[in-house]
């Protein structure tokens, strides 16, 4: 989808569809001359935030049809209430099924022009997106390909500048959601890689991918014992974008990319295995979010990486019992194969020590336990560092992408302790997305480093099966927060 920023007088514009508040509507009345018309069908209208009414407009009108948003009178929105009114804003527009719409946005709430429309364009960049093999499927029913977002002159510029961001954060979560959802058979390691080496066709972008050949030589044992088990070769993936200033420290993304996770060994069970494609959902957020930095020309130099591989059962696989040396030097005992993404992201971490980052943080659908603790609405997060965590939550909650810090206390470290090994590579059954981070946190002691464990919120089970494209809003704020 296509954003853009239209300013005048709102009767002057043409549009298939004009999506205003309820208490904006005399307004436009009086400029198309329609007041008895408007009055007329908005008559049993039921202002409370989060009700929509679509009606069309006698064909002389500039504006096609108007979609009028409930805002429960006249008083400042709280907050939740104005998330009421831009959802419902986004599945209306939906539902309405034009080319192309514009939004007058004068709702009141404690939010800027700013906050308001970049926040209204992510809810509906996400509402709108369909992933490509069921956009064959459905091109009967007309897809908005531009939206509009209409500024008073006093407005313009910070309208401008939202434009300009939900542009390239749509360009990067649509990747990341077409990503997620591409079945396992194609969306592999390789395929990862082939994507990820796209990038380098902007000039301030390289993209290097290590092969397993050099990925054992360089040490990384953590990683290989998790590739080692598949047919489909594993590949380390990183790419540098540099848009700022040379002598500044880079932030390091670093995304998990089991293509395909089956436990390994440690055998998953049959029931909703499917979902286990989703399974590369890190790597996935991470390479959206750097196409959505490209796109934007973000003045900041990004490292990113993707640990790809799958996990699979096989003659070659790792059994519970094995011993590996990590690329820290570390060693690891395997007692469970299924905790792969620790130990492909593990390598990943001590590899990214080499950038003296300002910041690492990496993304990863880690465990299932996190599923448990905080359902689909938030993301779990862990950090050895304040400032970071705080920066983080405060990009999600201007995003409505949150997320909800849990401990990496020290008391959960020896339920890792190994009889064989430096550590085990799982922690017993209590707080399992506590110990995954714990695991994590050791090879992150040599800078400020931030876990974001997506297993509820990178994707959405039953009937709505499919990527949601989080956590890119978070990220990408994040990162425009950085500027
Ligand atoms: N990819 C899974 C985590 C997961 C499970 C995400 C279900 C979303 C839904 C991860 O590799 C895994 O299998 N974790 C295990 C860890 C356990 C063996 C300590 C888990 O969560 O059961
Ligand atoms: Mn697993
Ligand atoms: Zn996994």
């Amino acid at each position: 989808m296509k954003y853009l920023t239209k300013t005048g007088a709102l009767a002057n514009i043409k549009t298939e569809c004009l999506a205003i508040p309820v208490n904006a509507l005399k307004g436009l009345g009086r400029q198309l001359k329609l007041t008895s018309y408007l009055n007329q069908v908005t008559r049993d209208f039921d202002d409370v935030p989060g009700k929509v009414q679509l009606f069309s407009l006698p064909d002389s009108s500039p504006v096609k049809r108007v979609l009028v948003l409930g805002t429960g009178g006249n008083s400042r929105l709280n907050d939740q209430q104005l998330l009421k009114v831009l959802q419902s804003l986004a599945s209306g527009l939906k539902q309405a099924g034009c080319g192309s719409a514009t939004l007058s946005l004068t709702l009141k709430s404690s939010k800027n022009t700013y906050a308001l429309s970049r926040l209204a364009l992510s809810l509906i960049s996400s509402q709108i997106y369909s992933f490509a093999a069921d956009k064959k499927r459905s091109s009967k029913q007309k897809k908005i390909a531009k939206l509009a977002v209409h500024a008073n002159d006093r407005d313009r510029a910070a309208v401008t500048k939202a434009v300009r961001e939900a542009n390239a954060l749509d360009t990067g979560a649509a990747l990341t959601r077409d990503l997620a959802n591409c079945p396992p058979n194609i969306c592999t390691p390789a395929y990862l890689a082939k994507s990820a080496r796209k990038f380098s066709a902007d000039k301030s972008t390289t993209v290097k991918v290590l092969d397993e050949r050099q990925i054992e030589k360089l040490g990384m044992g953590a990683f290989m014992s998790v590739s080692i088990g598949s047919d489909q070769p594993g590949k380390f993936i990183i790419i540098e974008y540099k848009g700022g200033k040379t002598s500044e420290a880079p932030i390091v993304l670093i995304g998990k990319g089991i293509t395909f996770d089956t436990g390994g060994i440690s055998l998953k069970p049959g029931a909703a295995m499917d979902e286990m494609k989703f399974d590369m959902g890190g790597a996935a957020a991470v390479l959206g979010t750097t196409k959505a930095v490209i796109t934007a020309k973000l003045p900041i130099n990004l490292v990113t990486i993707v640990a790809a591989a799958e996990n699979m059962p096989s003659g070659k696989a790792s059994r519970p019992g094995d011993v590996v040396t990590s690329l820290s030097g570390q060693t690891i005992e395997i007692l469970n194969t299924d905790a792969e993404g620790r130990l492909v992201l593990c390598d990943a971490l001590t590899y990214a020590e080499r950038y003296k980052p300002k910041a690492v943080i990496d993304v990863a659908t880690l465990t299932g336990a996190c599923v448990i603790a905080l359902g689909s609405h938030a993301t779990g997060m862990f950090s050895n560092n304040d400032n970071l965590a705080n920066k983080l939550n405060s990009a999600g909650e201007f995003m409505h992408d949150r997320v909800w810090r849990m401990p990496v206390w020290d008391e959960y470290q020896p339920q890792l302790n190994s009889n064989f090994a430096d550590m085990a590579n799982i922690g017993g059954r209590e707080a399992g997305s506590i110990t995954a981070a714990c695991f994590l946190s050791r090879y992150a002691k040599k800078f400020n480093w931030a876990h974001l464990d997506i297993a509820g919120t990178a994707w959405l089970g039953g009937a709505r099966k499919g990527a949601t494209g989080r956590p890119v809003p978070l990220l990408f704020q994040y990162l425009i927060d950085q500027c």
